[in-house]
């Protein structure tokens, strides 16, 4: 074993989007999704043997019980010492990036390496989905599927397949008030669309992940704000309602519809956060980072290209 292991992890955003999680045991989405993955945005994890666990997030020790359930589950299946985790990101965490979705993949990948656990890359998927059902597509780059039967991610296409940019418009740097766990249990239970969005989703499934074969914008463009619109129309009539906008998400929205009207090839996403990501081929990118930037209540722009998956940097 060695003495200190570091692992790198990009976070990845769905455009097909899941929400909403099976009954039985596993952490598995209830309808199959796909995603991209980043760069830029990185969680470092570095880990080392303590006396007992330990878990420091960007510099501060803090209780995290989803991590500590993850490392007790680890642990039946495999002998893992007492671990002293530290998590870095380099972006807002908690705020609709998709933190916990590198972190998993980041600590899976680093746990794998430091403990000789001899997992490969599905069964790294199968783990880091336990923590975060989105971890498990953060362990591949480029464009990914999280679909039955197994739940483990697939690549679909390498980055250099479409290399397509996205364009982070940070609108709130504040953790989320509830968090994605908690908000599918509420929309299941309380959504008068919850079964509409079951039924649509291996149709939106299909069409992205044809647009993506044919490398159709347009195609990927509907497909993909659908799906989030839809995933946010089940969040909006959910009980108590689950708003995670902000009045300058909606502004981004119009001004991607808007810039998509002048003709550049744009499209937005958004997660459980205020957050805007605009997805753009390299050509529309300084527009759409520009005119994003003007926008009243955008505190920051974050451009991205397509990540790779996560890997160890250093042991
Ligand atoms: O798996 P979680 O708990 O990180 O939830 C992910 C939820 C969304 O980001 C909103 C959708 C998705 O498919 O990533």
């Amino acid at each position: 074993m060695q003495n200190t292991t570091t692992a790198q992890a990009h976070p990845n955003i769905a455009l097909v989007k899941y929400w909403g999680k099976q009954s039985k045991p596993g952490n598995l989405p209830a309808t199959p999704n796909l995603s991209i993955t980043l760069s830029n945005l990185t969680t470092t994890t570095k880990i080392k043997e303590g006396k007992k666990d330990a878990f420091h997030l960007n510099g501060e020790q803090i209780e995290d019980a989803k991590i500590e359930r993850w490392l007790q589950t680890l642990r039946s299946e495999f002998e893992v010492p007492s671990l002293i985790i530290n998590s870095d990101n380099n972006f807002p965490t908690s705020a609709g990036l998709a933190s916990s979705a590198s972190g998993f993949a980041a600590l899976i990948t680093a746990v794998n390496a430091h403990c000789d656990l001899g997992l490969n890359e599905e069964m790294r998927s199968n783990w880091a989905r336990q923590g975060s059902a989105s971890a498990a597509r953060s362990i591949h780059g480029g464009f990914v599927a999280l679909v039955p039967p197994q739940w483990e991610a697939m690549r679909l296409a390498p980055s250099s397949h479409w290399p397509l940019e996205v364009v982070v418009a940070v609108t709130s740097r504040a953790a989320k008030a509830v968090n994605s766990t908690q908000g599918m249990q509420r929309s299941k239970q309380t959504s008068p669309f919850y079964n509409a969005w079951l039924r649509g989703a291996a149709e939106d499934y299909s069409s992205a992940a044809q647009a993506i074969s044919l490398r159709d914008f347009t195609q990927l463009a509907q497909v993909a704000e659908l799906s989030c619109l839809k995933m946010h129309s089940l969040m909006l009539t959910s009980n108590p309602t689950l708003s995670y906008w902000t009045p300058a998400s909606i502004a981004c929205m119009d001004c991607v519809r808007a810039l998509r009207d002048q003709g550049h090839q744009v499209f937005f996403t958004v997660d459980a956060g205020p957050q805007i990501k605009a997805v753009c081929t390299a050509e529309s990118r300084p527009a759409v980072s520009a005119a994003l930037a003007q926008v009243p209540g955008v505190l920051e722009i974050i451009d991205c290209g397509l990540g790779e998956g996560a890997q160890i940097i250093d042991q």
